[in-house]
């Protein structure tokens, strides 16, 4: 008895605060029921188009120009075999033009394909422009701008709107036959990936030269199936690949319901892989077994944006040259 009394003489400034008047209880019932609602609508908005690395601002989109036809002669198409639909990011800084240059020559001795050159900008550069006309192979070029949300942040999530934008041509232009690689600008690549990865139905993959701690990014593969990967930087990702390690087939594409890239960097082809809604165990082993490197993560030494002084050569070839080089993004 005596134990009970000091038992409830201990809980009564408790009890006090949960006796509360009719006005308390009202306000009190406001806030939870407030907050449940809250809950509910954010959880929504995260469910509709809020999650992680989803645009919340709209996506700016421009087309610049494009050719369908192969224009220069080298040697006739083959109809009926799929195109494959490179999309190369890109971005205005001294090397561009160089290496879009080298790339797009390397592109010129591939049949079948359409090179989708995507431009981390506002307006269509037109060095681009005229080096596509030139090369002669069928192509779209875009002006794709990074939403600028994304580029204060600490690690820029690099070529992502360009390659969203390309998706979305893909999908609504591409032939169901079709297939679709990411292909970096400063990348190296052995033509003879072109011809593994032709025959591409759903995700197939091959290793990649070049990349982190293991100097490579390769699917492990066992029996001819995949089974987990050989990749330096784990990063918690279910598909540990590169980029450049692997290709779609368009048909399969469009037939998933969500085909997205998040702006996260380091997560991008992860994100759209798991997007594709496909099994490791289903992966096309390309490149003799996933043994041969057919595709190097070569990286460009960056050159300073320089201002040169010209004044005693405003009489000579320097002149010209200088206004060329400015032409293509070499200097200001
Ligand atoms: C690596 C991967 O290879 C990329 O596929 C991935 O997008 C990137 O990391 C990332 O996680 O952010 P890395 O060599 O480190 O690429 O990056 P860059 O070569 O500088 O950029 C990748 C692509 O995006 C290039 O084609 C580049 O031209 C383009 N880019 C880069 C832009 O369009 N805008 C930029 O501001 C920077
Ligand atoms: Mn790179």
């Amino acid at each position: 008895m005596e134990t009970d009394k000091r038992w409830e003489e201990d809980i009564r400034p408790f009890l006090s605060c949960i006796e509360m008047s009719r006005r308390q209880r009202i306000v009190m019932t406001v806030i939870i029921l407030g907050s449940f609602v809250y809950v509910i609508l954010t959880q929504a908005v995260h469910m509709l188009d809020g999650l992680p690395g989803e645009p919340v601002h709209p996506e700016v989109r421009k087309f610049c120009s494009a050719m369908n036809k192969q224009k220069v002669n080298r040697g006739a198409e083959n109809e009926s075999s799929p195109i494959i639909y490179v999309v190369t990011p890109t971005y205005k800084r001294p090397e561009m033009v160089a290496e879009l240059t080298r790339l797009g020559q390397t592109l010129s001795m591939v049949q079948n394909i359409h090179w989708i050159v995507a431009e981390d900008s506002a307006t269509c550069s037109r060095p681009i422009t005229g080096l596509l006309q030139r090369l002669g192979l069928p192509y779209t070029h875009l002006a794709t701008p990074m939403p600028d949300v994304y580029r204060k942040e600490r690690y820029v999530p690099r070529g992502v709107s360009n390659r969203r934008a390309a998706l979305q041509w893909v999908r609504d232009y591409g032939k169901n036959t079709g297939v679709l690689f990411f292909l970096d600008d400063d990348n190296a690549i052995d033509i003879r990936l072109f011809e593994e990865m032709r025959s591409t139905e759903t995700v197939s993959m091959w290793p990649v030269g070049l990349i982190g701690e293991y100097t490579v990014s390769s699917p492990v593969v066992k029996n001819g199936k995949v089974v987990g990967f050989y990749d330096g930087w784990p990063a918690g990702r279910k598909f540990q690949v590169d980029m450049a390690g692997f290709a779609v087939g368009v048909g399969y594409m469009k037939k998933q319901k969500k085909v997205t890239m998040p702006y996260i960097a380091g997560h991008e082809e992860d994100g759209f892989l798991k997007s594709l809604n496909i099994n490791i165990n289903e992966i096309e082993v390309k490149a003799n077994g996933c043994t041969d490197i057919l595709v190097w993560h070569t990286r460009t030494a960056k050159n300073p944006l320089r201002n040169l002084n010209i004044e005693s050569h405003q009489n000579d070839n320097i002149k010209v040259l200088t206004d060329n080089m400015k032409q293509l993004g070499m200097i200001k």
